[in-house]
């Protein structure tokens, strides 16, 4: 399950809607940059780092290797659950996945307000900071924290670069390694260390066994480092090919590819958006869908339906169906727009253009459609949609090419319905 936007499509409900027939959901890449809100009987999760399913008993939540983890986040989160009577004990964390530490937030933070005007608009979370130590091989990964002394000469090591940085580039005192050693290994091993597990055997022997796994994606398609809208994209790879790579399983194991997209678009931070609406109707779709960030708190920009990053998310996701959600979000709208293509220079096109800076230079083509201008929320079967409903959704899916499995209607674990056989 994935992304087709630039994040917060609803892919944590839709992983919910999904995850009640699956054993495993598996995230595979990200860490606490994403932000996945899940209501149930009018409760609210909020989850960063654990996958989705973890609300379901049958289902065994895994953060695979390609995942980026802060220990502190993930306990908090754990603490979180357990107060609202959910048991996480079937956790299993991959043992090469890496940690995101302090002096990790510190940089992203420091490097953010260093960029001035060409900022980001990071999550500040020390994402990609851990996922650069991660590639330069100086990163601390969880099942360092099984081993306290190899734990330390590592801190050691990546702090005695990190402290030249941070101090002769942003200056910043610097850490000192032993002070979080001794964090790490007496307050945050012992409780992490009953999560470790072998993911990728258990993966396998799911598989063998003919069980259902979810790969829940984090961020979307176009904040995947190499794909996205570069530079102002995340520091993974969230298109459905890194979940093979994320969590160690083979191409052949995977049948189905969801991609999830919103009825219109939203962004959070910087970066080109061709179809961003500065006016009445763009507050409008900020207040009714209430686009703050679950995770930051930050306004999120608005705009219409990108029908040519649609399509080209099909492409780069290879995905079999669609879930759109918050189409509820449309109801009181009058009229309604998609872009269906993009103008460069008085050229045409339909998939992304190539080179980035073609993209920044884009003016969105619009087709138009007349708003149903009724309440949605309460939509559980096709025929309960009216007709501008039913032909805003199928012109989506003319466009993408591939079915609309499920609608979304409200955030509630029961308002959605299914729309393509
Ligand atoms: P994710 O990051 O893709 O999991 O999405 P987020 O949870 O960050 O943002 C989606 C927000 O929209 C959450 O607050 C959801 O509760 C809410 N939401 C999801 N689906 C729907 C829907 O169909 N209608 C409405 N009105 N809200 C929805
Ligand atoms: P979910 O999983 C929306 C954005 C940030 C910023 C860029 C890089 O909830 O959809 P990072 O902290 O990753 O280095 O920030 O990516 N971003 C998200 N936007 N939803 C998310 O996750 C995001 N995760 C990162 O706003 O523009
Ligand atoms: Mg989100």
């Amino acid at each position: 399950m994935v992304g087709t936007q630039w994040g917060d499509e609803g892919k944590g409900r839709v992983v919910d809607i999904v995850a009640k027939e699956c054993a495993y959901v598996v995230r595979y890449q990200g860490g606490h940059n994403a932000g996945h809100t899940l209501v149930v009987d009018g409760e609210v999760f909020a989850l960063q780092l654990i996958p989705s399913g973890i609300l379901y008993d049958h289902v065994v939540p895994i953060i695979g290797n390609g995942v980026v983890i802060d220990p502190r986040v993930l306990l908090n989160e754990i603490d979180t659950l357990a107060a609202k009577d959910v048991d996480c004990q079937r956790l299993m964390l991959s043992p090469q996945a890496h940690l995101v530490l302090p002096y990790h937030q510190i940089l992203d933070e420091l490097a953010e307000s260093r960029r001035g005007d060409n900022k980001i608009g990071t999550t500040k979370r020390g994402i990609g900071p851990a996922y650069a130590d991660k590639a330069s091989r100086i990163g601390i990964r969880v099942e360092d924290l099984l081993d306290p002394e190899h734990l330390r000469a590592r801190l050691h090591s990546a702090l005695a670069e990190k402290n030249v940085i941070l101090r002769d580039v942003y200056g910043h005192e610097g850490l000192d390694p032993d002070q979080l050693a001794d964090e790490l290994i007496d307050e945050i091993a012992p409780r992490v260390a009953p999560y470790i597990g072998d993911t990728v055997g258990h993966l396998h022997e799911a598989l063998h066994a003919g069980e259902r796994v979810l790969f829940e994606g984090a961020q979307a398609t176009f904040l995947d480092l190499d794909h996205g809208t570069y530079p102002f994209v995340t520091s993974s790879n969230p298109i459905a090919g890194y979940a093979l790579v994320g969590s160690g399983i083979g191409p052949g194991a995977i049948d189905q590819v969801i991609g999830i997209a919103k009825a219109y678009l939203t962004r959070v931070g910087a970066g080109p958006f061709v179809t961003e609406l500065h006016d009445e109707i763009g507050d409008h779709l900020v207040d009714v869908g209430h686009e703050y960030g679950t995770n930051t708190g930050r306004r999120r920009r608005t705009g219409w339906f990108d029908a040519v990053m649609a399509r080209q998310a099909v492409r780069l996701n290879a995905c079999t169906e669609i879930a759109l959600t918050k189409l509820d979000v449309l109801d009181q709208l009058e009229t309604i727009k998609v872009c269906v293509a993009y103008e460069v220079d008085g050229r045409r096109y339909e998939y992304l253009p190539h080179l980035r800076r073609l993209h920044d230079k884009a003016t969105p083509v619009y087709a138009e459609f007349p708003g149903w201008c009724t309440d949605l929320s309460g939509a559980t079967e096709r025929h309960d949609l009216p007709r501008e409903a039913i032909d805003y959704i199928s012109f989506l899916e003319r466009q993408m090419g591939v079915p609309i499995r499920f609608v979304c209607v409200g955030p509630g674990r029961e308002q959605y319905l299914r729309f393509a056989a």
